[in-house]
């Protein structure tokens, strides 16, 4: 018999990763900090998460990274200062921030890769499936996908992740899937119309060039059933020497239903950035800036007229 669908409420946010992509900038401020806008990296991840009615986080983080505690607890004497001066408008912007509560800080004591990560969540999991959205991960906050995602848990069980149809010269960066039709019904349910859906039949991490077995990327947004742990216990390092989450899905997807197994992916058509790599990053603020209620208009303008190499322009 197939374990019952409970509805997520439970997500994972591993940020404990090196960044080393992004040094020297990521040696003292961690890289899930570097603002998009006004905002850090991790805290658009948390919102999307609160959107998405995970009510209750955790976030995987490492020693120095305490700048993301930092972010998250209560600044009473900033508060004061700011009524003090009767700024009203970044005192909205810190109760947006404070409304988000503070996660639960999980430690992850080496970087040990995106599996051992996941791994250290067992005790807060307890047991439920959980989302994973990774910290460094950004998507278009207009376009989300996790409520798709919980849909075909839903529906169907096991695992769910979010597939990003990536070029040829790319395959290599990603760990990529090999797919079968999904049930043809999926396409009934109103959250999933209009949606290319998966089943998953294999995965391989970072396939050397010309090996991968389709353009389906994985990227950094997972619904994962409670199984994922056991079989986590029995992956051995791979690339890189790493624990590496495409491994332990690549298991679950050849396990039976009745023991969480099962593996489906959702197409993501909308923009995503990995904002741990630098012209990612660049063109996540450009991106976050044009749309920004505050700022879009004068930005977008002062793009447009934007020269490479011309002096500066008022
Ligand atoms: P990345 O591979 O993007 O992070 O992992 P990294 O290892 O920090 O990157 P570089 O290559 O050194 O620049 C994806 C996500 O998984 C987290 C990272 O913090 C990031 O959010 N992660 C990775 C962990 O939490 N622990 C790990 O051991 C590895």
């Amino acid at each position: 018999m197939a374990p019952p669908r409970l509805p997520l409420t439970k997500a994972v946010i591993p940020a404990a990763g090196l960044g080393t992509r992004f040094l020297p900038a990521s040696k003292a401020i961690p890289k899930e900090m570097l603002p998009l806008v006004d905002k850090p990296a991790i805290q658009w991840v948390l919102e999307e998460a609160d959107a998405a009615g995970l009510s209750q986080r955790a976030v995987i983080t490492a020693q120095g990274k305490d700048a993301m505690r930092d972010h998250f607890a209560p600044a009473p004497a900033l508060d004061a200062a700011l009524e003090a001066k009767g700024d009203s408008v970044r005192l909205e912007a810190l109760s947006q921030l404070a409304s988000l509560g503070e996660p639960t800080w999980i430690v992850q004591d080496h970087a040990r890769g995106l599996g051992h990560a996941i791994g250290c969540a067992e005790s807060f999991v307890d047991g439920e499936p959980f989302a994973v959205l990774l910290g460094d991960d950004l998507l278009d906050p207009h376009n989300p996908m996790l409520p798709a995602m919980a849909a075909v848990r839903a529906r169907v069980g096991g695992t769910v992740l979010l597939l990003l149809e990536v070029p040829d010269s790319m395959t290599h960066l990603y760990g990529v899937v090999e797919t079968a039709p999904a049930p043809a019904d999926l396409g009934d349910d109103p959250h999933l119309a209009g949606l290319e859906i998966h089943r998953i039949t294999r995965l391989q991490e970072k396939p050397a060039p010309g090996e991968a077995m389709s353009n389906l990327a994985v990227i950094g947004r997972y619904v994962l059933d409670p199984a994922v742990f056991d079989v986590l216990r029995s992956t051995a390092p791979g690339r890189g020497g790493e624990i590496q989450i495409t491994d332990a899905i690549h298991t679950l997807a050849s396990m039976d239903a009745s023991e969480g197994g099962g593996v489906h992916g959702i197409v993501f058509r909308g923009s995503r950035y990995d904002t741990g790599d630098k012209l990612e990053y660049l063109k996540a603020v450009v991106q976050l800036a044009a749309k920004d209620p505050r700022l879009g208009s004068d930005f977008s303008a002062w793009l447009r007229e934007f020269e490479p190499g011309a002096g500066h322009r008022p």
